[in-house]
């Protein structure tokens, strides 16, 4: 009688695992809270240690919720953080892709840096976050990118910050139909101005009903980047709140003081929009406090 040899089991750990880059930033509490409250198990990733200790002491769960300090801008550093999320937790799933930055200044007060420190933050990044994690990445994986309106309708003192999110959103557009033969869902949030602490304090004159809650980006993350979101490849996704362009020439919205068009006047008393109706779009009416430069009436929406 031979004795039975026991194998020891182990069990496929199944769940998904997420890079998140950019996690010191102002929207990813948010995206971290909802990803980490479904069970996913997150790599959070930043330069900043003072803010990745915070996420620590808040999100921290070791197997779970594990912070790293790296440069994802930089090839080794990307390299760096998705080998640490492979060896931590010994798959990936994904990226959310979170690192960004924004400056606000009419060209010709603009130093040429700025262009190269903004292409860095914004496409460059990218590149390298997503060229260490795609050999990583099988059928439903998943690459999300944040991007802004502003990168198809570019506004007057917002050149760098368009032009960077621009390079970024054609990037996303190209690369999505190249990973999508993988069954790799490569899709951008394209947001508009968020509602942070920061921002309020920052920016006291913007209507934050115009903006968009840290919240909502996040519920179309989640969306994104689980089974919900099978099958959608190289979407640009608009989470843009009551934000709308609005022009001079073209009035209020109907309904708000103008007649339709051929209808005349309207009726006696009826003249104007309504107050905050007839206004500049939210974050056109200043630049961000801090930024050198723009004259009054530039800077904007992000
Ligand atoms: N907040 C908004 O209103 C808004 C609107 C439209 C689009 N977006 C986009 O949404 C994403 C998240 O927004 P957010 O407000 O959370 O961003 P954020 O706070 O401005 O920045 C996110 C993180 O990017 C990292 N970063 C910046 N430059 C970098 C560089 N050169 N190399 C590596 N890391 C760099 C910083 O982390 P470390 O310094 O710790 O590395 C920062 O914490 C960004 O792509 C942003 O452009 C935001």
């Amino acid at each position: 009688m031979t004795t039975p040899v026991t194998t020891p089991v182990t069990t496929p750990v199944t769940t998904p695992v997420f890079l998140i880059t950019g996690a010191t930033g102002r929207l990813a509490g948010a995206v971290i809270d909802l990803l980490g409250s479904r069970g996913d198990r997150l790599l959070l990733v930043g330069r900043n240690k003072d803010r990745l200790a915070e996420l620590e002491e808040e999100f921290g769960t070791p197997g779970r919720i594990e912070t790293l300090a790296a440069d994802v801008s930089d090839p080794d550093g990307a390299s760096h953080a998705v080998a640490e999320a492979v060896g931590r937790f010994g798959r990936l799933d994904g990226l959310v892709h979170m690192v960004g930055g924004f400056r606000a200044g009419p060209l010709f007060l603009m130093n040429s840096g700025v262009c190269e420190d903004l292409l860095r933050a914004n496409y460059l990044s990218a590149v390298t976050a997503t060229q260490a994690a795609l050999p990583h990445l099988g059928e439903g994986g998943r690459l999300v990118y944040f991007s802004t309106p502003l990168a198809e309708v570019p506004m007057p003192a917002l050149s760098a910050y368009s032009a960077a999110k621009a390079a970024l959103a054609a990037w996303v557009g190209s690369i999505a139909h190249e990973v999508k033969r993988n069954g790799i869902h490569a899709n951008t949030v394209v947001m508009t101005m968020a509602d942070t602490p920061d921002k309020r304090q920052e920016r006291p004159d913007l209507n934050t009903e115009h903006m968009v809650t840290p919240e909502l980006v996040a519920r179309v993350v989640g969306f994104l980047t689980g089974p919900a979101s099978d099958g959608l490849y190289g979407c640009r996704v608009p989470v843009l709140g009551k934000f709308e362009f609005r022009s001079d020439l073209s009035g209020p919205p109907p309904g708000l003081g103008g007649p339709p068009p051929g209808l005349g006047g309207p009726p006696p008393g009826v003249g104007g929009p309504p107050p905050g109706a007839g206004g500049p779009p939210p974050g056109v009416g200043g630049p961000p406090s801090g930024v050198a430069g723009p004259p009054s009436g530039v800077g904007g929406p992000r």
